[in-house]
C-alpha cells in the first residue's frame, strides 16, 4: 500500500472550514472530530492530517515532513515561500490594513513613522512599494494597543469584521491585502508524488 499524504491543517480558524471541506469530499473526518489531543490523525486511507499553527503549517510543508498544507495567506505573505501554492479556497477571508487613530497623518509626515504589527515582512513590503521607510516594531499580540499606548503611529495588521479596530477607536488608513486559506505544497513531493496531489488538489477544487 502507498504511504498516505500528509496534510497540515491550520488548528482553529480554518480548521472547521477545511474539515467541512474534507466532509464534501466525501472524506472519513471522524478522527479529526473526535482527535482529544491527538495531533496526527488518519482521514480515510490516502490521508494522514497533522494539525498545527499557521506557522508551522509552513515550516513542515518546506521541511517535506507534510507534503501539503492549509494556511493563512496573511502566513505565507509572512513567510519566504520554499513552496508552491496551488490553490485559493476562498474560506477564512479577511486583510491586512493600515490603521491608526482618527487625524493620524501615516502617509503625508515628514518625519519617520513608526509602525507595530505582527507581520514585519508584510509591513516592510508595503511600505517600500510606496517609497517610504518606516521604523518596524513586532508585536506578538494585541497590535492594535501599540497606537492607544504610545508605541507606535500606526498598525499592519488582520482586519476581518472591524469590530476590534472599531472598539479601540481606530480606523482603516488602506488596505493592504485579500487574505483567504490557501493549499501549499512541497517542491520535492509535487514531483515524487505527483499524481496524489493533483487528484487531491482538484478534488478540493471540485467541492469549494
Ligand atoms: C485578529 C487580528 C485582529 C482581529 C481582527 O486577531 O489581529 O486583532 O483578529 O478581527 P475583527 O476585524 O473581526 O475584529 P486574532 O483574533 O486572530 O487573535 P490574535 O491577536 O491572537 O492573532
Amino acid at each position: 500500500m502507498t504511504k498516505p499524504l500528509r496534510i497540515a491543517l491550520t488548528k482553529g480558524r480554518l480548521e472547521k472550514d477545511t474539515v467541512s471541506l474534507f466532509d464534501r469530499m466525501g472524506l472519513d473526518t471522524e478522527a479529526i472530530k473526535q482527535k482529544g489531543r491527538r495531533l496526527i490523525l488518519p482521514v480515510g486511507d490516502k490521508l494522514e492530517v497533522v494539525l498545527a499553527k499557521a506557522a508551522d503549517v509552513i515550516t513542515y510543508v518546506e521541511h517535506g515532513v507534510c507534503d501539503v498544507g492549509v494556511v493563512g495567506k496573511d502566513t505565507i505573505a509572512e513567510s519566504d515561500g520554499r513552496f508552491y501554492e496551488v490553490l485559493d479556497l476562498g474560506f477564512g477571508k479577511c486583510r491586512f490594513a493600515v490603521a491608526a487613530p482618527a487625524g493620524t497623518d501615516v502617509f503625508g509626515s515628514y518625519r519617520e513613522i513608526t509602525v507595530a504589527s505582527k507581520y514585519p515582512s508584510v509591513t516592510r513590503a508595503y511600505f517600500e512599494q510606496r517609497g517610504m521607510d518606516v521604523r518596524i516594531i513586532k508585536i506578538e499580540g494585541s497590535v492594535e494597543l501599540a497606537p492607544l499606548i504610545g508605541l507606535a503611529d500606526c498598525i499592519v495588521d488582520i482586519v476581518e469584521t472591524g469590530a476590534t479596530l472599531k472598539e479601540n477607536g481606530l480606523t482603516i488608513v488602506e488596505d493592504v491585502m485579500p487574505i483567504s486559506a490557501r493549499v501549499i505544497v512541497n517542491t520535492a513531493a509535487m514531483k515524487l508524488r505527483k499524481t496524489a496531489i493533483e487528484t487531491l488538489v482538484s478534488q478540493m477544487e471540485e467541492n469549494l
